[in-house]
């Protein structure tokens, strides 16, 4: 059976995610993890911060740390907030392990070895207050063209002019303000990305299947006037894989770091390794090389647009580039943007609500039913208190929570708390089994699919389907005179809540488990026959009422909420 290796992006170490990063990655990969296992699939499921570069030492000064521990304690901050999100990792791994130093290296050698690597002696800006090289986007100054006052060094935000930080008038740092910026010769090494450009469209056409999102970002570079360049995979920084070719020294590069975004994809490799190193499990490699039972593996991964290009590019270039037996990836799903009432998130501005507080305010289902039903996936979208409010209020209380505490109730109230047994099914009872096998298998073809929106639409119309059988079947008056039937009804209920648990078990991991302890089982099989799933908890079965399943939120919450999110985190 076909096994799943699945990666969402690497979040950046440097704070605290907001929701738009976590619906545009990691969220939309645990559900499809946890889709594929519940379908009894073999899954691996990974993800690791992504440590080094220029932003991780400017946040690790400005936080008063040496660069290692602000970046073990990121990375545990990250990791709990994950699990509070549910988000399933097999593995939540660090770019900077030492498993990823070695490969890094390793792939650097290998394509040195094989020529596609070449070195280049360039000029580049030097802040003596600083102590170091300075990246273009920390050097500002007046623009050329323009006269904005701070324009940055890869380009001017006013005019939009792409510039070079020797273009601006008066440049100075943006790190310390100073102006004492003299250019020196520093030699780095390049990514001949150019050699591998037929490679890498011929490998890029066979992706038909591709969301158009993906392979169009991908087209753009390729076939674009300055596409494919060969590529600086090398750094004047102190914090990073240093500079090796394998396990050998590189004459001329001592002192120098790999570029993060060379490093950064290879963790989703040595992230297997750290896996396996922690002892989670027993063989990366047959998760990752074709040579070694990987070419049954169906490799798929999850990221916001802005990744694309080094997807579908540059990690490819290293990967194919090195001519050994590695997975390529097999599927890509990426997303647009996820807006903030009105406007963008801002990390910088403390606008929109950052993974942290989120739970803070609810639980993770609440926010993990919003932010899939709502994913950007064919454009932007857009979160708003109203809209997430009502949201919450009708699918997850009144559909789907509703649904299960007045059939637990009334149970209680007529038969007890065990399954009752009632007569046989009859033609209401048919109709709402021959809607749900539809639906059901509709949602798995938009679930295998990675259809996230439509998946939850469909999930929704699943349990608006008991909820309208409740509604018609009325077992509250049918018990009047028939209490057999109304006991019928009922057992099919009751099992139509177990049903529930494990379908929106992706979606809403804790409310799913409340479920199936409430049902008194542990059953999770996937109703690929649907009578026969709903025949699973037999008459006599004990099972309890449950606590209320998900909660309204009210007016005033709402607007509370809206207040407080408005902006200026500190
Ligand atoms: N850290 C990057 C970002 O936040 C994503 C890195 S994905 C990886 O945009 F593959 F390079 F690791
Ligand atoms: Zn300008």
């Amino acid at each position: 059976m076909a096994r799943h290796l699945i990666t969402s992006a690497l979040p950046y170490i440097n704070g605290i995610k907001h929701l738009g990063n976590l619906v545009g990655s990691q969220l939309p990969a645990d559900l499809f993890a946890r889709y594929m296992r519940g379908r009894g699939r073999e899954v691996l499921f990974l993800c690791a911060t992504d440590e080094h570069g220029t932003p991780a030492e400017l946040a690790a000064t400005k936080a008063g740390k040496p660069v290692e521990d602000y970046c073990a304690e990121l990375h545990e901050v990250q990791a709990r907030i994950a699990d509070g999100f549910r988000l399933s990792f097999d593995h939540y791994g660090r770019s900077s392990s030492p498993q990823n130093h070695a490969l890094t290296q390793h792939f650097a050698g290998r394509l040195a070895d094989l020529g596609l690597i070449s070195e280049v002696t360039e000029k580049q800006m030097y802040s003596n207050a600083d102590g170091r090289f300075l990246p273009d986007r920390y050097i500002e100054g007046t623009c050329p063209n323009c006269g904005f006052e701070s324009a940055r060094g890869d380009q001017c935000d006013n005019c939009t002019k792409q510039l070079d930080p020797t273009d601006l008038i008066n440049p100075y740092s943006t790190i310390s303000g100073s102006t004492d910026l003299e250019e020196r010769e520093t030699k780095h090494l390049f990514l001949r990305q150019s050699e591998m450009r037929e490679k890498l469209q011929n490998w890029i056409d066979t992706k038909a299947d591709w969301p158009i999102l993906t392979t169009s970002i991908a087209n753009k570079w390729l076939n674009d006037g300055d596409g494919l360049q060969d590529r600086g995979i090398t750094r004047d920084l102190d914090w990073g894989i240093p500079v090796k070719r394998g396990a050998e020294d590189w004459p001329g590069m001592e002192g120098k770091v790999f570029y993060v975004w060379f490093d950064a994809p290879i963790e989703y490799i040595a992230c297997a390794q750290e896996w396996v190193d922690a002892g989670k499990g027993s063989d990366w490699e047959r998760w990752w090389r074709t040579d070694k039972g990987a070419d049954d593996v169906t490799y798929t991964q999850f990221m916001g647009k802005d990744n694309v290009p080094f997807h579908t590019l540059s990690f490819p270039a290293t990967i194919l580039g090195s001519q050994e037996p590695w997975k390529a990836v097999d599927y890509i799903k990426s997303f647009n943007y996820l807006n903030y009432d009105g406007g963008q998130f801002s990390t910088s501005r403390g606008r929109g609500v950052f993974m942290d507080q989120a739970l803070e305010i609810l639980p993770a289902d609440y926010w993990r039913w919003w932010l899939l039903s709502h994913a950007p996936e064919s454009s932007d979208s857009e979160f708003t208190w109203e809209n997430f409010q009502q949201s919450v209020n009708k699918d997850l209380a009144d559909v789907l929570g509703n649904f299960v505490s007045r059939v637990t109730k009334f149970c209680r109230s007529k038969f007890g708390e065990e399954v009752p047994t009632g007569g046989a099914f009859g033609e209401t009872e048919t109709a709402l089994i021959t809607e749900l096998t539809t639906r059901i298998r509709a949602y798995e073809d938009h679930m295998s699919s990675m259809e996230v929106r439509k998946s939850a639409q469909e999930l929704r119309a699943i349990w608006v389907a008991g909820n309208e059988y409740l509604q018609n079947a009325a077992p509250w008056s049918v018990f009047k005179t028939d209490p057999e039937q109304a006991a019928a009804q009922i057992r099919l209920a009751l099992n139509l809540i177990r049903l529930y648990a494990v379908l929106s078990a992706p979606f809403i991991p804790d409310a799913s488990k409340a479920l199936l302890a409430a049902m008194n089982t542990d059953d999770t099989s996937w109703p690929d026959n649907v009578p026969a799933a709903l025949e699973v908890l037999k008459p006599g079965h004990a099972f309890t009422v449950p606590d209320v399943t998900f909660r309204k939120i009210s007016d005033e919450e709402r607007e509370d909420w809206q207040t407080r999110f408005a902006g200026k985190r500190d």
